[in-house]
């Protein structure tokens, strides 16, 4: 009789574990999500991406020079980028592979950045808007901006109007921006862009500047429309990257637990960089500007990042906090 009994809670046991094995391969087929298909090559052209030496901009480069692109990567830490650039040359046989300094938290950096990337690049064909910060302290930058606004959104804002020019002359051209899930319930707060009145919260903070990321590419696609550039933002998943270093310095004892969960329940950096490739590189995508994706297809981003009315005065607040608009009126009267 007890041998039944045993063999009954083997079968048992045996049957949980099956589903408990199944569902969890289900589970993470879910997370891992879509793969770009695209074999589009680009040989001749050239992409910049900012904050490539890690996480999913690192991988982001290696597709894009494995697809033969003179391939710029745009990072603030000189050592680790080279670092990035020689692991992607040797990978990819690609020689073509470039570093240039450029911190997005200064307004100076990304002016100098773009000078001489105007005065050495011919052209500019596909410009990817990937570095971030998530969930600082409240640090402010040398030109006043709250970190992760000044990062996320305003340096970027800058750096795509400064290289528009170039863009624009090398069209077909995309600008691909790496929003995040994160901007749902996002507001931009026009009277306190920088939590200046309000007490700062650094959760907040980071959605809004995800928000302004979606509304800055809408209202570039809306601006550049019969010029054969287009913009698309995205959600590029939920990855294992360095992104969290800000919130595991809260949590010391975090890391413990974050690692072996994260690897089981977080998409891998090449799994992230998917839907910033297809943004890129997808074929006949050109009527779908403007628009915001996740897990390499078209999806619908929140209510308030489909405001043109907020996108249009995000769009003016940001020219008049980088003083774009007084530089292209200098720009204008030395020609
Ligand atoms: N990971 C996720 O789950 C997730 C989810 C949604 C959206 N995203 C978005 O995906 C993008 C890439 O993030 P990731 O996950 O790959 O993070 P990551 O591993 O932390 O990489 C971020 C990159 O941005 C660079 N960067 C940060 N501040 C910069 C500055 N001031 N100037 C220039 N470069 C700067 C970093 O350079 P250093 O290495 O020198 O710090 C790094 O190269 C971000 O825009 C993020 O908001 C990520
Ligand atoms: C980026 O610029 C800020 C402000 O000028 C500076 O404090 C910071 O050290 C710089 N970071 C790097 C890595 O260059
Ligand atoms: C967009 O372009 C694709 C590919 O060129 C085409 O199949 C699709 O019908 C177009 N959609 C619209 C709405 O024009």
């Amino acid at each position: 009789m007890w041998d039944q009994v045993r063999t009954c809670m083997c079968v048992q046991y045996g049957a949980v574990l099956l589903l408990v094995a199944t569902g969890f391969l289900l589970i993470r087929k879910w997370i891992v999500g879509a793969t770009c298909t695209s074999q589009t090559c680009l040989n001749g052209k050239t992409v910049l991406i900012t904050g490539a030496n890690t996480g999913i901009g690192k991988e982001t480069a290696l597709d894009m020079a494995r697809r033969g692109a003179r391939v710029v990567m745009a990072c603030r830490d000189l050592t680790r980028a080279e670092a990035a650039a020689n692991e992607i040359r040797q990978s990819t046989g690609n020689g073509n592979v470039v570093i240039r300094h450029l911190n997005l938290t200064s307004l100076h950096s990304v002016r100098e950045f773009a000078k001489e990337f105007l005065a050495t690049e011919e052209r500019l064909n596909i410009l990817i808007n990937n570095a971030g910060v998530m969930m600082c302290p409240k640090w402010i930058t040398e030109d006043g901006f709250e970190t992760q606004l000044a990062v996320n959104h305003l340096g970027h804002f800058l750096l795509t109007n400064l290289l528009l020019e170039k863009i624009k002359s090398s069209a077909p051209s995309r600008v691909v921006t790496v929003s995040s899930i994160a901007h749902i319930g996002g507001k931009i707060h026009f009277d306190d862009l920088f939590f200046e009145k309000r007490p700062y919260n650094s959760l907040v903070s980071y959605g809004q500047s995800k928000l302004a990321n979606v509304l800055f590419s809408r209202e570039l696609a809306r601006r550049m429309k019969g010029t054969g550039v287009t913009s698309y933002s995205l959600h590029p998943g939920v990855i294992h990257t360095e992104l969290s270093r800000h919130i595991k310095s809260w949590f010391p004892l975090l890391k413990y637990v974050y690692s072996p969960v994260s690897y089981m329940l977080l998409k891998t950096p090449w799994q992230g960089a998917q839907t910033s490739i297809f943004c890129a590189v997808t074929e006949g995508l050109e009527n779908k500007s403007g628009c915001y994706f996740s897990d390499c297809a078209e999806k619908e981003p929140a209510p308030e990042a489909k405001d043109d009315e907020v996108a249009r005065r995000l769009w003016e607040e940001s020219a008049r906090l980088v003083g774009l608009t007084t530089e292209q009126r200098f720009e204008h009267q030395q020609h």
